[in-house]
């Protein structure tokens, strides 16, 4: 699908994205969604950035974490779901919701102390993907984070070939390397790379970060 045509998906999409999210799953609408807050853990003045935000289901709860000194920003390339997005951040002066493509970030280098993407790198396609992790790594101060979560390989049988299937969209060398070698292309990139699973095994997190942790003040 090229690029115009998935940005159409997605607008169409977001009119019945929150609703259809809410009936398909309720541990990615609550579980899933406190494990990955809960793992970039953002701390009062911190800039986090969301990426693929979608309708930013994950923006409030970032900008109480972050309070009034710090910022939080929502970037997608589909205006349908930033204009949901907008509906649920319209009182919070601390998030700003951007337009634009992943592979291109129009944020300055070293400003982010966490960004994170929530169900949405595994649709992105292979250039696209690679341009990403480019991107986020230029973002990030050294010593913070990238957050990649995305669904844990179903056990069940069924599930599971959804899950392949949905993989296989992207195209098959693709679903190989998510399959087989997950880590890979964000230890082409990252310094140190670890992946951790949600308590309920149905969700994971990739923690991708740029140089050596750094601790809090
Ligand atoms: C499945 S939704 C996930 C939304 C949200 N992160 C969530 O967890 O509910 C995928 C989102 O990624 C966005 N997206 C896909 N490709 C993108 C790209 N190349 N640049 C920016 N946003 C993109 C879509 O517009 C859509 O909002």
């Amino acid at each position: 699908m090229i690029r115009k045509n998935r940005v159409k998906y997605y607008n169409a999409f977001s009119h019945v994205y929150d609703k259809f999210i809410a009936l398909h799953s309720r541990d990615l609408q609550q579980k899933a969604r406190n494990f990955l807050i809960s793992t970039a853990d953002p701390r009062p003045g911190d800039t986090v950035i969301d990426i693929c935000t979608g309708t930013g289901s994950l923006l409030p709860r970032y900008a109480e974490a972050v309070g009034e000194k710090g910022r939080v920003v929502g970037i997608d390339f589909s205006i349908g779901m930033l204009r949901v997005a907008r509906e649920k951040t319209r009182e919070l002066k601390n998030v700003f919701l951007v337009l634009a493509d992943v592979a291109a970030l129009p944020v300055k280098p070293g400003v982010a102390d966490a960004v994170s993407c929530s169900h949405a790198f595994y649709e992105l396609k292979n250039e696209t993907a690679d341009a990403c992790l480019g991107e986020v790594r230029r973002v990030l101060r050294n010593g913070k984070a990238f957050y990649m979560m995305e669904h844990e390989i179903p056990r069940n049988r069924l599930i599971r070939g959804l899950y392949t299937l949905r993989l296989l969209s992207m195209g098959s060398k693709r679903m190989k390397e998510i399959l087989e070698n997950e880590t890979g292309r964000f230890k082409a990139v990252f310094e140190t790379v670890s992946k951790i699973v949600s308590p309920t095994g149905k969700s994971k997190i990739i923690i991708a970060r740029k140089g050596k942790e750094t601790t809090q003040p």
